[in-house]
């Protein structure tokens, strides 16, 4: 029997500006969760289309088994190659096919960027991963959402399902909310506060409350590098440390001038060709 094709978003037949397929055993699991929130919202607005495919229902035999003990001997099952391979060639879905796998490339936020340029499919693993055959012959690559090993390939499937869609133009109400967050330029997010103002005694910073948008706009500018600084110098690092001006930013805002100079390697200042900190990666 073919792999079945599941959307429930309702729509007709109009073609969603973003495709992922997801292949895996529980189709129903994927399928509930696609269908609430931000996920669920922009399939049926018709902005993007999630198809959720069965890989039991191409299997032939009685029991609709997917797994067989691993040749070699050792521990649990193994998803076999002809249900995998059964239902991928019925469905077809978009390339490139992703298999989730603890040993794949790392999902990151610059990933789901790429990712989120068109579209794509997810194979879920599950017991004690797949014959290798499917990740030597059926895939295009592996992705892998951190080092830790879940019990199968869907809640990985779904971290990567949702971090694509907030980045796929009109699924988040407001445009700026995927730009302007943890990872977008290379920083951590600055802390958000909302009301009330005082809250069992612990006050909004009061540049917040100014009205004073470059005010803002600078103090958020340094607690997002402070934050960084603190949680991920490897992010730092990585986007080559410290600009001249994003040092005299965080020494502005109180940073102790020595500890934001140690900070990772120094980059150019706007003084030398870069831009300034609030200015850089804004739409
Ligand atoms: C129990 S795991 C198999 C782990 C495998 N025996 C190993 O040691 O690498 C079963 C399935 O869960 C999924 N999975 C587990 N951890 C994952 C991770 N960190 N990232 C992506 N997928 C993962 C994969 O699809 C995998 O085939």
């Amino acid at each position: 029997m073919a792999a079945a094709a599941h959307d429930s978003s309702g729509e007709g037949p109009k073609r969603a500006a973003m495709r992922i397929d997801v292949l895996t055993i529980f189709p129903d699991v994927v399928e509930s969760y696609c269908d609430a929130s931000v996920v669920g919202r922009a399939r049926r607005a018709g902005i993007l289309e999630v198809n959720v495919h069965d890989l039991r229902l191409a299997t032939t035999d009685a029991h609709r088994s997917v797994d067989d003990a691993p040749f070699g001997g050792g521990a649990g099952m193994v998803l076999a190659p002809e249900p995998v391979f059964a239902a991928v060639e019925a469905v077809r879905p978009p390339r490139p096919l992703l298999l989730l796998s603890p040993g794949g490339r790392r999902f990151d936020q610059s990933l789901a960027r790429e990712l989120a340029r068109a579209p794509f499919s997810l194979l879920c693993g599950r017991y004690e991963g797949v014959d290798q055959r499917i990740a030597d012959h059926l895939v295009d690559g592996e992705l892998s959402v951190g080092d830790y090993v879940l019990a199968g390939g869907e809640l990985a499937a779904l971290v990567v399902v949702e971090s694509v869609a907030r980045l796929v133009p009109g699924v988040l109400g407001n445009e700026e909310s995927a730009t302007d967050e943890s990872f977008s330029s290379g920083l951590l997010e600055y802390p958000q506060y909302t009301r009330p103002a005082v809250f069992r005694s612990w006050e909004v910073p009061p540049v917040l409350r100014s009205g004073d948008h470059a005010a803002v706009a600078r103090w958020r500018a340094a607690e997002s590098l402070r934050r960084t600084i603190e949680r991920r110098p490897d992010l730092l690092e990585s986007r080559g440390g410290l600009s001249d001006a994003e040092v005299r930013l965080l020494c502005d805002h109180g940073y102790p001038l020595g500890a934001a100079e140690s900070s990772g390697a120094r980059r150019p200042g706007p003084s030398r060709g870069g831009a300034a900190p609030e200015e850089r990666d804004r739409p």
